[in-house]
């Protein structure tokens, strides 16, 4: 792995291919663990979570579905705060057991107000998984139950993440260069 220039950053490796596939390896065996018999339905949130659900929904062997929302909170390389509903669920909740799927926890504002937005339909429970954790000195609004990997607060690519829309399909995950600003 080396670096790699997204628009106008600089980004150098922080988590590799091989480690992602044995973390999704472990994550679906926790999945497995407490799912297999209650054919769950997986909500992924679009545009981040679309290659962390793809590798690890294909890795699970009992009956689940999947499905998709769509919402936008995040300008450049800093969150803004609000939070819009692009694209809502269709499916019928009701006495459902959810898991959110995300590529990234930072403040938690994104998946509190899915996770809002999803209980209005009554599902048995809903919980989070998400791929990476930002530590970024406050807890966030809503814990993760499943996690991939917690990361420091550096601004992270690929994978499914991105920059302004840019990076989102490298195969491993990169960290901003210290000092662009
Ligand atoms: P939160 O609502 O503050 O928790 O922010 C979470 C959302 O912001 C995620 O779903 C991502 O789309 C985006 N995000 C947060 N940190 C990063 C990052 O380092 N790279 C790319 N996107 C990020
Ligand atoms: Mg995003």
């Amino acid at each position: 792995m080396t670096a790699i220039k997204v628009k106008d950053k600089d980004f150098a490796p922080l988590i590799g291919e091989t480690e992602l596939a044995q973390r999704m390896d472990e994550l679906a065996a926790e999945l497995t663990e407490a799912y297999a018999d209650k054919r769950p339905l997986f909500v992924a949130i679009l545009n981040g979570a679309f290659i962390f659900a793809a590798d690890l929904l294909r890795r699970l062997n009992f009956p689940h579905e999947i499905s998709f929302v769509k919402v936008s909170s995040y300008h450049g390389t800093a969150s803004t705060g609000r939070v819009k509903e692009l694209i809502g669920i269709s499916e019928n909740l009701d006495g459902r057991h959810i898991i959110i799927l995300d590529d990234i926890l930072e403040t938690g504002r994104t998946l509190s107000s899915v996770l809002r937005m999803l209980e209005l339909s009554k599902p048995a429970t809903v919980k989070i998984c998400t791929l990476l954790i930002k530590d970024v000195g406050v807890s966030p609004e809503v814990p993760a139950d499943y996690c991939g990997f917690r990361i420091a607060n550096r601004f992270v690519v690929g994978y499914g993440l991105d920059y302004d829309g840019w990076g989102r399909s490298f195969p491993e995950i990169y960290a901003e260069e210290e000092g662009q600003e």
